[in-house]
């Protein structure tokens, strides 16, 4: 058995991809990583149930038989294949043999097939947690966003698998079939019905479920997820999100039978007594958005106006309460406010889209000169509860990328430095405690450009430059400029496969990439691109002819990988 080298896998995968087609989900289970949270009884366990309680003195670990795989009985040698892989050691690591390749996480293995796209870079970072790290800013912030979202109201849960069904990434939350964040270019496939999650949504479902059997009202997740994407201080290809959900439930009297009109009512009165319960806070936000507009943003046909404004004011309030309370510990201890020196915080709600919820907002906030999307939410589709079994409730829903909050919280300019295993970053946290990041020291930076001649684009690709549209980009990835997962012919160039060579050659030596330029030559009609490559190590000086090495190698893989042609 011997691991395949990362050249040798990226251009793998990047010819049989070119063949197929993506297909589309079924329900088969390829992984049944049950394992239960929270003190509440284990009785049924939901279907690929993957979340655990955040308390790790309530957690159990995994059983090797946890990870039951469906072997394809005619393909002999790739069940020989898989059954090696389950039964080795080696985790988040490419394993090939005979003509296989495939890798084992903590729950599962799983044989790669022609939909395949993941890297060697990407997997050495998969089982990191650092949500479960105490002294690591992630676990620290994850603990702050569970304090304002705390028992006994909220159940908080982690989720240490990564790997999921596309059924619970995309299809049980409503994601058409043609959605950006289905593609290729934009998310980690494992194999063609599992992948890297994109968002803890994907945990959605197996959430909800499990509500049916505890007293809280609401839940957290917190989870580490996956997505190809540009490389630049606010992105990386993996980050943490947490989600959160609060339902309220149509209550039967313990005695009396009442009409469903009474239950309205009365689960109208427990929601105002709710937004009572919630502290003031003296922020000032700006909504543009409101609570719904019939055409862009509308109320789900089955709800309940004065209930879904309801729901919409306990969310925002909720939300507003969270950030404030972010604001005040990074003034606390000194980080100042993400705005220019001494102007007041500016925080908005945005009118958002996502196929979960609706009506659907974001909160951006601004920083470093542009609006940071801090996270997204919204009035849960009610067929996703009816279809976990709580067609009795409603319900609210939240996802936040813990990075940007953290960068935010701690004064991080760079999205890398939470990665970094630098002491002189690690040993700046303490669990518990907010406090100002030290920059050790900026080493220089030193940029190359590449230029190179794309292929023509086939007929009906998007174009390359179009701007992300209306959010549609924003639910669990996915930009609506590239290419759509039924593509079965290559478009000429996909920013993010030049992302993904960049990170496997460069790691986190590369701070940011930018697109320079782009002409389409009159007389040939081919299109010309320049991209300033930004190298600079977090943690020493780069010397010229390191650089010098890793920018050729960006270059010949790009020209042997890419299908384009050096300038
Ligand atoms: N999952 C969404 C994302 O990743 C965020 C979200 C979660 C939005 C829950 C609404 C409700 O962008």
């Amino acid at each position: 058995m011997k691991l395949l080298t990362t050249g040798a896998f990226v251009r793998a995968s990047r010819s049989a991809r070119l063949s197929l087609r993506y297909r589309a989900s079924s329900n088969n289970t390829y992984y049944l990583g049950i394992r239960l949270a929270s003190r509440v009884a284990r009785a049924k366990l939901p279907e690929e149930f993957s979340i655990e309680s955040s308390r790790p003195d309530q957690r159990h670990d995994s059983q090797a038989t946890e990870g039951q795989i469906t072997l394809e009985e005619q393909d002999d040698s790739k069940s020989a294949f898989k059954r090696a892989l389950e039964a080795q050691q080696t985790l988040n690591k490419v394993i090939t043999q005979s003509g296989f390749s495939g890798v084992k996480f903590r729950n599962a293995a799983f044989v790669f097939d022609e939909t395949s796209n993941l890297s060697p870079s990407i997997l050495d970072l998969v089982g990191r947690n650092l949500y479960d790290i105490p002294n690591h800013p992630i676990c620290i912030t994850r603990k702050l966003i569970e304090s304002v979202f705390a028992q006994p109201e909220f159940i908080n849960h982690v989720a240490p698998k990564p790997a999921v069904s596309t059924r619970l990434n995309f299809d049980v939350l409503g994601f058409p079939e043609d959605h950006p964040g289905r593609s290729r270019t934009d998310t980690y496939y494992i194999d063609s019905s599992s992948v890297l999650r994109t968002h803890t949504s994907a945990h959605q479902h197996a959430a909800f479920k499990h509500m049916k059997n505890i007293e809280q009202t609401g839940y957290t997740i917190c989870a580490d997820v996956y997505r190809r994407d540009s490389i630049d201080r606010s992105h990386f290809p993996v980050f943490h999100q947490m989600e959160g959900a609060k339902l309220w439930q149509l209550q039967p009297h313990p005695t009396e039978k009442l009409t469903r009109y009474q239950m309205l009512k009365n689960r109208r009165s427990q929601m105002s007594q709710d937004i009572e319960k919630l502290p003031k806070h003296g922020l000032e936000i700006i909504d543009e958005a409101g609570t719904f507009d019939p055409k862009t943003n509308p109320i789900q046909a089955e709800h309940d106006h004065p209930e879904v404004r309801m729901m919409a004011t306990h969310l925002k309030r909720s939300l507003e309460l969270l950030v404030n309370r972010i604001f005040s510990a990074a003034k606390e201890a000194g980080v100042g406010n993400p705005n220019a020196q001494d102007e007041p915080l500016k925080i908005r709600w945005i009118e958002a889209y996502f196929p979960f919820t609706s009506p659907s907002w974001e909160l951006e906030v601004w920083w470093q000169g542009e609006w940071l999307e801090l996270l997204g939410c919204g009035i849960v589709q009610q067929p996703i509860l009816n279809e976990a079994g709580l067609s009795d409730r409603v319900a609210w829903a939240w996802g936040i990328g813990v990075e940007r909050l953290a960068m935010l919280l701690f004064g991080i300019p760079d999205i890398r430095l939470f990665w970094s295993t630098d002491k002189r970053f690690l040993d700046q946290f303490h669990e518990g405690k907010v406090t100002k990041f030290e920059p050790f020291s900026k080493y220089p930076a030193c940029y190359k450009d590449i230029a190179f001649w794309i292929n023509a684009a086939p007929a009906g690709a998007t174009p390359l430059t179009a701007k992300p549209d209306s959010g549609l980009a924003a639910a669990a990835g996915g930009d609506a400029t590239k290419a759509l997962p039924s593509e079965t012919v290559p478009s000429a160039f996909h920013e993010n496969d030049m992302m993904e060579i960049l990170r496997d050659i460069g790691g986190s030596l590369i701070e940011d990439v930018k697109l320079l330029e782009e002409f389409v030559h009159p007389k040939s009609g081919r299109k010309s691109l320049c991209y300033r490559i930004n190298y600079r190590s977090l943690e020493r000086t780069l010397t010229n002819e390191e650089v010098n090495q890793l920018h050729n190698e960006v270059a010949s893989r790009m020209s042997s990988e890419l299908g384009i042609e050096l300038r």
